[in-house]
């Protein structure tokens, strides 16, 4: 049976105070969830200060993108290795923003999702279709591409021990959530795609949600069986409300 992750991914938001408090509230309210993994993905420049928060929480922490090089000449850009000696368990790639504002094609996609697997990080998958792709039909050949250029490239058993997050670009910070069926469809698609190479790895791989997910949606989202956690944007700011969506699960 697949565990159930809710990851909060902070965006470009926060400070050392916001942090602070936001994790405190956090560490405080998580002995009420149970059987749920919770994870939170921080900007850079705070992953070592939330670690040092996170000290002896159960709260995992994570990334929001790592560089596809080990080392070497480019500036700005953060190792996959350095992520590792943070304490970084998860680390998000392909997130359409992204995808979107920073041109990330499926192939630098790939090569930050094999970057991360050679230090043993978890890569969270981000696919997704726009409102376009939608209202055209093609939504599961977009999502289902993201996926094979991981696959093609790596093989299937790249996706063991990783995850895959679904975030209709159209449901993103919109406040239009997907419904469930629509985001079931979705996860039942890919899981089936990826069945197609390996029904344990099918089986196992955790599958996400992403989009506008707050207290009031979590719980039938989550109810529905392909839909093995949350991948939290705005809610993952408020202490409350993201310990809500955590015990909807
Ligand atoms: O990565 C999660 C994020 O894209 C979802 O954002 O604000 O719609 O929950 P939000």
């Amino acid at each position: 049976m697949r565990r159930t992750l809710i990851a909060g991914n902070w965006k470009l938001n926060g400070s050392k105070d916001s942090i602070t408090k936001l994790v405190s509230e956090l560490t405080t309210g998580i002995s009420a969830v149970s059987n749920v993994d919770v994870a939170v993905c921080s900007p850079y420049i705070y992953v070592p200060f939330t670690e040092s928060l996170l000290t002896d929480s159960p709260i995992s922490l994570g990334a929001q993108d790592v560089s596809m090089h080990a080392s070497g000449a480019y500036t700005g850009e953060v190792a996959a290795v350095m992520l590792k000696e943070f304490s970084c368990k998860y680390c998000l790639v392909g997130h359409s923003e992204r995808r979107a504002i920073h041109g990330e094609s499926d192939d630098i996609v790939v090569s930050k999702f094999k970057a991360l697997k050679v230090e043993g990080l978890v890569p969270v998958l981000c696919v997704g279709e726009s409102l376009e792709d939608r209202d055209q039909g093609i939504t599961m050949s977009v999502v289902e591409k993201q996926v094979m250029a991981v696959i093609n490239e790596c093989g299937i058993d790249a996706i063991d021990g990783s995850v895959i997050a679904y975030e209709p670009v159209w449901a993103i910070g919109t406040g239009r959530t997907a419904s469930p069926e629509q985001a079931q469809e979705v996860h039942a698609g890919i899981r089936a795609l990826l069945e197609r190479f390996n029904k344990d790895i099918a089986v196992k791989t955790q599958i996400l949600y992403g989009g506008s997910m707050n207290p009031a949606n979590a719980s039938a989202l989550l109810a529905m069986q392909d839909i093995d956690g949350g991948l939290i944007g705005g809610a993952s700011l408020k202490a409350d409300d993201f310990l809500a969506i955590c015990q909807a699960a």
